[in-house]
């Protein structure tokens, strides 16, 4: 009862919050945008408040999880602002600081924890979707992207002008450039290229004045800093410059499914030893998911999913030298180019148009909790069957692993403010997933529970001290700063997100944003001088 109350109480709370705003300030600020802003494109065009009627449209739109998504109905934004201009994200900046708005910047949406959408505090939202544009340039083989624009979109634009070039980036088709870069985003070339931020040259952000700065103007900290820090602490990104990378005319991929009948424990066992130390051109996940055929036969099927830059022969060739166990036949491989085989990682069947890429929104949404883990030690088969008797009993659940080593290890864990590199066997994903009919939003929490239970039955197996985080795999259960820059509080999630970068990066946020103007409920606060812990 007591605690209903005070829901009730917060809930009334912000309500009259939001509409106290929206009388008095909401004119203002938006006088205020336009005052700020550069007239030739009109800012009215781009401020979304909630009496607009396609104010919820875009609300939604591009808010990935349905889980954030519905839970987030008491915190709407005082208003949405879809930049259409760079002077128009300037503005926004300006005005928000100005008159006291908290700022939440969303590029693709596909923050795990909504955080790029919601706030609990009077907030706007600076939406970057509709500054996409994608600049190649093939002579000095470079690009600049803008923050809004997607994984797909770039992946097309490269094919366009090339089928020999290509990017390490995610294989998720709608992520935003602006956010998915700025964690350090991986997919299938990250053993041979590294993460995105190994392969970006140059940014432009906007920083908590409103100024524009590039990698000159910022300083090598910052540009450091921006590059696995998760840029939001420090500013908007509005594009990176990237350096594309070759690929071969023709790659190759292929899937290889087993059962626990058909020995997949064995194989995972072996997987985590040869995985991580392949050749840098073969990327090999390993995806699992729970099978119930019905009363208590339950089983869990294990995929091995490969990506080779190379041509069939010599793939079978190497992966019956290096994981004979694996069986992998001719039959198993589809050859491809590139942009063909991001279609294949996205779940597109063979033979679709790579026009798909284009689409810049996900329809099939669900509702999700998603967990991470490093290791740096093989699970043993024990912990496996741990492993796989917890999905069994969750059922709506996939546990995926992705090898690191090749490049990985060769980059150093201070070159960038990424951490996780050298040592690292394996990185995994544990997402629990639902939908309106198990249950949507009114069972999010006996789902998230079980997401919970999944990573303590994991504690034995995972790294430890700190218990390493994918910043891009956005999760609150690893810490929260409670509204506090307390660097003892910071910490919590700090180090496992960054590990011994975190104090650098505090460092660097004192230096641009003193007045912690960038936060949220995972930022960097300000520290200018630290305790020595
Ligand atoms: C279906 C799915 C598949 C995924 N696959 C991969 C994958 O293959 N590889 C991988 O690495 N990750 C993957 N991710 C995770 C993804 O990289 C992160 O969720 C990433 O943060 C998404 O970026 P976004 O711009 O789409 O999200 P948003 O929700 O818009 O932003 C994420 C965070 O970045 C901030 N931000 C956004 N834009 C800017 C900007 N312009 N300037 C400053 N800060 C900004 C936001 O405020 C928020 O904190 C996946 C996620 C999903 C949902
Ligand atoms: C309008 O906002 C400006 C800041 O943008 C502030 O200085 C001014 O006092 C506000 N005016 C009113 C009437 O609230
Ligand atoms: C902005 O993006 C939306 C899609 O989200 C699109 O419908 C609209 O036409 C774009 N507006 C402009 C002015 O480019
Ligand atoms: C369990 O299901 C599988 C797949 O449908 C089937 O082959 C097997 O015979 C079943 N086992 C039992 C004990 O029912
Ligand atoms: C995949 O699609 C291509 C054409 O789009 C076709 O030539 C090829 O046979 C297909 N392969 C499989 C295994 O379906
Ligand atoms: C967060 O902290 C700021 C500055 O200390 C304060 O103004 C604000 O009210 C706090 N918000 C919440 C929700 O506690």
């Amino acid at each position: 009862m007591k605690a209903l109350s005070s829901t009730l109480i917060l809930v009334l709370l912000s309500i009259s919050l939001v509409s106290a705003f929206d009388q008095i300030d909401l004119a203002n600020f938006s006088r205020c945008l336009t005052t700020q802003s550069d007239g030739s494109v009109p800012i009215a065009d781009a401020i979304f408040t909630q009496k607009d009627a396609s104010f919820q449209h875009f609300y939604q739109l591009r808010a990935n999880n349905l889980r954030t998504l519905a839970s987030a109905v008491n915190s709407k934004p005082v208003a949405i602002i879809t930049a259409l201009h760079t002077s128009h994200a300037q503005a926004t900046v300006i005005c928000a600081k100005r008159h006291g708005l908290q700022l939440r910047i969303r590029s693709g949406g596909h923050d795990y924890e909504g955080l790029s959408y919601t706030s609990n505090v009077p907030f706007v939202i600076l939406d970057m979707f509709n500054l996409s544009n994608i600049d190649i340039d093939m002579r000095t083989e470079t690009a600049w992207v803008q923050a809004g624009a997607t994984t797909g979109e770039l992946y097309y634009r490269i094919a366009e002008k090339s089928k020999v070039h290509g990017f390490p980036a995610g294989v998720c088709t709608t992520l935003g450039i602006g956010g998915h870069f700025s964690g350090g985003g991986y997919g299938p070339l990250m053993r041979k290229y590294g993460l995105t931020i190994d392969n970006v040259i140059d940014a432009l952000l906007i920083d908590a004045d409103g100024r524009i700065r590039n990698r000159e103007t910022m300083g090598e900290d910052v540009f450091w800093a921006i590059r696995g820090g998760g840029t939001t602490s420090f500013g908007i990104i509005l594009s990176w410059r990237i350096k594309l990378v070759r690929v071969p005319p023709k790659v190759t991929v292929f899937t290889v499914q087993r059962t626990l009948e058909q020995g997949a424990t064995e194989l995972a066992y072996r997987w985590q030893q040869v995985a991580p130390k392949l050749p840098k051109s073969l990327f090999l996940r390993l995806q699992s998911v729970p099978i119930n055929n019905g009363g208590n036969n339950k089983t869990i099927s294990v995929s091995f999913i490969g990506h080779f830059l190379g041509k069939t022969g010599k793939l079978v060739r190497l992966v019956d030298q290096k994981f004979p166990e694996l069986g992998l036949s001719r039959d198993d491989c589809l050859e491809m180019s590139f942009v063909e085989s991001i279609l294949f990682w996205a779940g597109f069947p063979n033979g679709t148009s790579i026009d798909v890429l284009l689409n810049r929104v996900q329809v099939d949404r669900v509702y999700y909790k998603t967990k991470s883990d490093y290791y740096k030690a093989v699970i043993p088969r024990d912990g496996l069957e741990t492993l796989w008797g917890t999905m069994m009993d969750i059922g709506k659940v996939f546990v995926q692993l992705n090898p690191y080593g090749g490049r990985m290890e060769e980059i150093s864990d201070k070159e960038t403010a990424f951490s996780h590199r050298a040592g690292n066997l394996f990185k995994v994903q544990y997402t629990v997933h639902w939908t309106e009919s198990d249950g949507g939003i009114c069972a999010a929490e006996r789902y998230v529970e079980q997401s919970r239970m999944l990573y303590r039955v994991m504690t034995p197996y995972a790294s430890s001290k700190p218990r390493e985080a994918f910043v891009n795999y956005r999760d609150l259960d690893v810490g929260t700063n409670k509204n506090s820059t307390d660097f003892v509080v910071t910490k919590e999630y700090g180090d496992k997100y960054f590990g011994n970068n975190f104090k650098r990066l505090a460092a660097v946020k004192a230096m641009i944003d003193p007045g912690n103007f960038f936060k949220n409920e995972q930022s960097i606060p300000p520290l200018p001088t630290l305790p020595s812990h």
